[in-house]
């Protein structure tokens, strides 16, 4: 693990970033590629600066991405970069088709020439749909409900086809949703956050009864981090926390945090194609690479609450962005 040359893609993300602090607390210097897209923000790796090694660049450069893996030679490859949002792909899907697809295959034909021993797909448990009860394998069949979660399957099916025509080393992990500090505030949790501590309403889409299952972002890198160091190539792995709620369960939850009172909620229109429950059977990661999830919900958000309350012109800041980055007003996006 220490004589690994680790790179990671999309490291100044929201989870990336986890996971590069997480290397670096472990006296790892990753490479860091990031296009620092409007989701990217370097200031999430303040407090690590200088311990890594930064290329801002666009994965789907091939020119650039090929002159970077022949010098810097890595052999493992950790791949988060992506669009990320599933309103977004809702809006315009193209750069979710670019970066999640071609940016993927761009990469692989880069390792691919250097050789790479380990290639981790950052995937999603989007790419299954959705199930009213039960729990999804990592052989269940792929359903993606919106054009974000069909560009993550896409991704996972060419990576397979690589895996078989070329042998080429990768794992798939398929993570749930995940929550915790540094989170762009499009995403719920942040948002509710920073609507909540204005006294503003915080939009619920249909009635609320969504179902997600939350994971810690510190229990996720460390879950990620245990594939690296167990997982098998070839192989794919669920990582959920089976801390499962409603959005609304999960809004009161936040607000009771908060001291704010639940009248703030307010039902808007609902997300087209809106997957009703996500659900992952995580049972092969704690048998194979022994990780367990170690922050409960509520736990989880208290700390969540805490950072965002400590560090709220970041959130602030981020908020303002968002509604210059929507230009379609045809559907109420709730911010
Ligand atoms: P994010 O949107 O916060 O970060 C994505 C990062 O990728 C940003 O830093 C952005 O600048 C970078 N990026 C985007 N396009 C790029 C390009 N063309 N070239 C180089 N860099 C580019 O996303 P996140 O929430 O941290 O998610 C990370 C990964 O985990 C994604 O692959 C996502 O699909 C997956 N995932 C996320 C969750 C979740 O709940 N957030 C859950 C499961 C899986
Ligand atoms: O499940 C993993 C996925 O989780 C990741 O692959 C995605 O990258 C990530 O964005 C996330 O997708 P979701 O669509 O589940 O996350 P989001 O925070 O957008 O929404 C969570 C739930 O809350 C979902 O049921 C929609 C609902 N929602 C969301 C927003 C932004 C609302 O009710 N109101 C809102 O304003």
């Amino acid at each position: 693990m220490v004589k690994q040359t680790i790179l990671i893609t999309g490291g100044a993300g929201f989870i990336g970033s986890a996971f590069v602090r997480l290397l670096v607390r472990k006296n790892i210097r990753p490479i860091v590629l990031d296009k620092i897209t409007y989701a990217g923000d370097l200031g999430r790796l303040d407090q690590v600066k200088g311990r890594f090694t930064f290329h801002k660049v666009d994965i789907c450069d091939k020119k650039k991405v090929k002159g970077i893996f022949k010098k810097a030679r890595p052999t493992l490859i950790v791949h988060f970069a992506a669009e990320s949002h599933v309103d977004r792909s809702i809006i315009d899907a193209q750069a979710f088709l670019r970066t999640n697809i071609e940016g993927t295959q761009v990469l692989m034909d880069a390792a691919r020439q250097v050789g790479i021993k380990k290639f981790l797909h950052i995937s999603t448990d989007e790419v299954y749909g959705d199930t009213r009860r039960g729990s999804f394998i990592e052989d269940s069949p792929l359903r993606p409900s919106s054009p974000y979660a069909a560009s993550k399957a896409a991704a996972d099916l060419l990576i397979k086809s690589y895996m078989r025509t070329y042998g080429f080393p990768a794992i798939i992990i398929r993570p749930s949703n995940n929550y915790g500090p540094w989170q762009y505030p499009e995403k719920l949790i942040p948002l509710a956050i920073l609507k909540a501590s204005r006294r503003e309403e915080i939009p619920l889409y249909a009635d609320g009864k969504n179902m997600r299952e939350w994971l810690y972002v510190e229990d996720c890198v460390e879950g990620i981090l245990s594939v690296v160091k167990r997982g098998k190539n070839g192989q794919v792995y669920n990582l959920g926390s089976n801390e499962e709620r409603q959005n609304i369960e999960l809004v009161r939850m936040l607000l009771e945090i908060m001291g704010r009172p639940k009248t703030l909620i307010k039902f808007v229109k609902d997300r087209p194609g809106h997957d009703t429950r996500y659900y992952l059977d995580s049972s092969k990661v704690r048998r194979d690479c022994g990780w367990q999830p170690k922050i409960t919900l509520k736990t989880g958000l208290k700390l969540t609450v805490r950072s965002y309350l400590e560090n709220k012109s970041w959130l602030l800041n981020k908020h303002r962005r968002i509604a210059a980055l929507y230009t379609d007003r045809s559907y109420n996006y709730g911010f």
